[in-house]
C-alpha cells in the first residue's frame, strides 16, 4: 500500500479556469474565419458549442427551442413529472425554426391578461383571434400601457399591423418589421389562421445565416435529462427526443453503471454520460458500457454547486476534461466531452478546448437570460433572474431531483440558490460568447475547436499574474 506521505506528496494538481492562461500561438487564419462546429454527441453536430444545463432555473422548451434556433442545444432538465418531461420535449419538436407560439387573446379578454401575457412572453405585440383561431388583429404594448387595465382588448385591437403568411421568407419578413417598427409580427395561415409570431431577433441571426440544429427527423434537435434509475420515463421521451441526457453528480458508481448497461438497450435515441471527472472513471464507462455517444464531464466546479465545500470533494471541469479526454485517447475512441460546470466565459470554454473539450454547458450564463423560467426581479435598481443548484435543498424539496444526488437519496444539499444578472434574450448572450470564442480561438493559432486539441498550449499562472492580466491599477468608467 501506498504510503500515506507519498499519497500527500506526490498528489496531482487539479487545475481550474482560473490557474491557467491560452499562450498565444501563430494564427493561420483571423477570428472571423474560425469555425466553431463541433459534436455534441457521436450523431449530432452543432454550430455553437455551448449547450444549456438541464435544470429547472435554466432549460424549459422556451430555452431549448432558441438554443437549437441559434445552432446550440438545450438539454431540458428533469426536476417535473414524467407527463411534463414529455409535454416539454413535444413542444421543442413540434416548434417551428422561426414562429414562435405566443398565446392568443380573445376580444373580451381585459387589457390586464394582455400585459400579464405580454410580460411572460417577452413580446410587445399579442394576437386577438376569434372562436375559430382567426385572426382578427393585433394588440401593441404601448396600447396596453395606456388603457384602463379592466377594458376589453376589442377597445384596443389594431387591424392595420402587418401580417406574414408562412411562404414569407427571412428578407421580407425583416423588411416589414423594419417598415412597421414592431419587433414581432403575426403568422396565418392561408385561411386567415393564426400560427404564432416571428420575432425580429431570430430573423437577425437567420439573416446572419445561423443554421439551426436539428436531429435526425429534420426537427429542431431536441435533447433531455434522465435518471438512469427510471427506464420507463427514458423509454417514454426516446420517442420524442434526439439526445438523452443521464443526469447523475456522481456517475462512476457500480448502481448506476449497471443501470446505464440496461438503458442504453432500450432507446434509440444517443446516450449522454454523467457526470464523471477522472481518467478511471472515463475508463469504467467506455469498458463498461455497451454504448457511450457522448460524456458529461465535471464535478463541483458549477456556480452554485457546494460539493466542493460540503464533501471535499471535486474534479473541477479543466482537470476533469483533460482526465477524460487522455482516457478516450488511449483507448482510441471519439466520443464527445462536454465540460460541464464553472463555465463563466468564452475565455473558460476556450480552456476546456485546450484540453479536449469538444463543446461546454453552462447554467449560470443562460439563467439571467429571457428564455430561462424565472421572472425577472428588480433589486435596488439593479435587475436579476433567480437561479438554483440542482442539489439544493429548494430544488430537492421538489422531489424528482433526489435521485441525482444518489440512487438512494442524500441527506445533504449540494447545491445553493442565488440571483444572476439579467442578460437579456439568448441571441445577445451566444452573439458575444461566439466573437469573444472566436478571438480567443484566434489567439491560441486554432481555426476550429479540434484544431485547439493539437495547438493551443496552456501555461499555469500565480495569482498575483492572474491580477496583473485583468484590468489593474485604474479606477474602471
Ligand atoms: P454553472 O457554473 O454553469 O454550472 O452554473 C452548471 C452545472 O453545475 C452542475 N450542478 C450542480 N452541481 N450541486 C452541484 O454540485 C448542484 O446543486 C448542482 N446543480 C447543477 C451541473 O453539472 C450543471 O450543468
Amino acid at each position: 500500500m501506498v504510503s500515506f506521505r507519498d499519497k500527500l506528496v506526490h498528489a496531482p494538481v487539479a487545475y481550474t479556469f482560473r490557474d491557467v492562461i491560452i499562450v498565444p500561438g501563430f494564427a493561420e487564419v483571423e477570428p472571423s474565419e474560425v469555425d466553431l462546429s463541433t459534436k455534441v454527441t457521436k450523431s449530432f453536430s452543432i454550430k455553437v458549442p455551448i449547450v444549456s444545463s438541464p435544470m429547472d432555473t435554466v432549460t424549459e422548451e422556451r430555452m431549448a427551442i432558441t438554443l437549437a434556433r441559434l445552432g446550440s442545444l438545450g438539454v431540458l432538465h428533469r426536476n417535473c413529472s414524467k407527463e411534463r418531461a414529455i409535454e416539454m420535449a413535444r413542444n421543442v419538436k413540434e416548434a417551428s425554426e422561426v414562429i414562435d407560439s405566443v398565446p392568443t387573446l380573445s376580444p373580451n379578454d381585459s387589457v390586464a391578461r394582455a400585459l400579464e401575457l405580454m410580460r411572460e412572453y417577452d413580446i410587445d405585440v399579442l394576437p386577438v383571434v376569434d372562436g375559430d383561431g382567426r385572426l382578427l388583429g393585433t394588440v401593441i404594448k404601448v396600447d396596453v400601457l395606456l388603457s384602463l387595465s379592466e377594458e376589453p382588448v376589442a377597445s384596443i385591437v389594431r387591424r392595420d399591423i402587418p401580417i406574414l403568411d408562412t411562404a414569407a421568407d427571412v428578407s421580407y419578413a425583416a423588411s416589414l418589421m423594419r417598415e412597421s417598427k414592431l419587433t414581432a409580427l403575426p403568422v396565418v395561415t392561408k385561411d386567415g389562421r393564426y400560427l404564432g409570431f416571428i420575432r425580429a431577433e431570430m430573423l437577425s441571426t437567420r439573416e446572419k445565416g445561423v443554421e439551426p440544429s436539428r436531429g435526425r427527423d429534420g426537427r429542431l434537435l431536441c435533447a433531455a435529462a434522465i435518471s438512469p434509475f427510471d427506464i420507463d420515463r427514458a423509454r417514454a421521451l426516446d420517442r420524442y427526443v434526439d439526445i438523452l441526457v443521464i443526469d447523475v453528480a456522481h456517475f462512476h458508481n457500480r448502481n448506476c453503471i449497471n443501470a446505464t448497461k440496461r438503458l442504453v438497450k432500450e432507446v434509440s435515441a444517443d446516450v449522454v454520460i454523467g457526470n464523471i471527472g477522472t481518467y478511471k472513471a472515463a475508463e469504467d464507462v467506455v469498458t463498461g458500457i455497451e454504448r457511450v455517444d457522448g460524456l458529461r464531464v465535471g464535478i463541483s466546479s458549477g456556480s452554485i454547486c457546494s460539493t466542493g465545500e460540503v464533501t471535499g470533494a471535486a474534479a473541477p471541469t479543466l482537470f476533469a476534461v483533460a482526465e477524460v479526454a487522455d482516457a478516450l485517447k488511449d483507448y482510441g475512441l471519439e466520443i464527445p466531452v462536454i465540460a460541464d460546470g464553472g463555465i463563466r466565459s468564452a475565455a473558460d470554454a476556450a480552456k476546456a478546448f485546450a484540453v479536449g473539450a469538444w463543446c461546454v454547458m453552462c447554467g449560470y450564463l443562460f439563467a439571467g437570460c429571457d428564455e430561462s423560467p424565472s421572472p425577472v426581479v428588480r433589486i435596488g435598481g439593479k435587475l436579476y433572474k433567480y437561479y438554483r443548484g440542482m442539489g439544493s435543498h429548494a430544488a430537492r424539496v421538489q422531489r424528482y431531483i433526489l435521485d441525482r444526488y444518489s440512487p438512494v437519496a442524500k441527506h445533504v444539499a449540494e447545491g445553493i440558490e442565488a440571483l444572476v444578472p439579467y442578460r437579456g434574450p439568448v441571441s445577445k448572450v451566444l452573439r458575444e460568447f461566439v466573437a469573444a470564442l472566436k478571438a480567443a480561438l484566434g489567439y491560441a493559432g486554432a481555426k476550429s475547436i479540434r484544431d485547439m486539441w493539437e495547438k493551443a498550449r496552456i501555461a499555469v499562472i500565480t495569482e498575483q499574474g492572474a491580477g496583473e492580466i485583468r484590468p489593474h491599477s485604474v479606477e474602471p468608467l
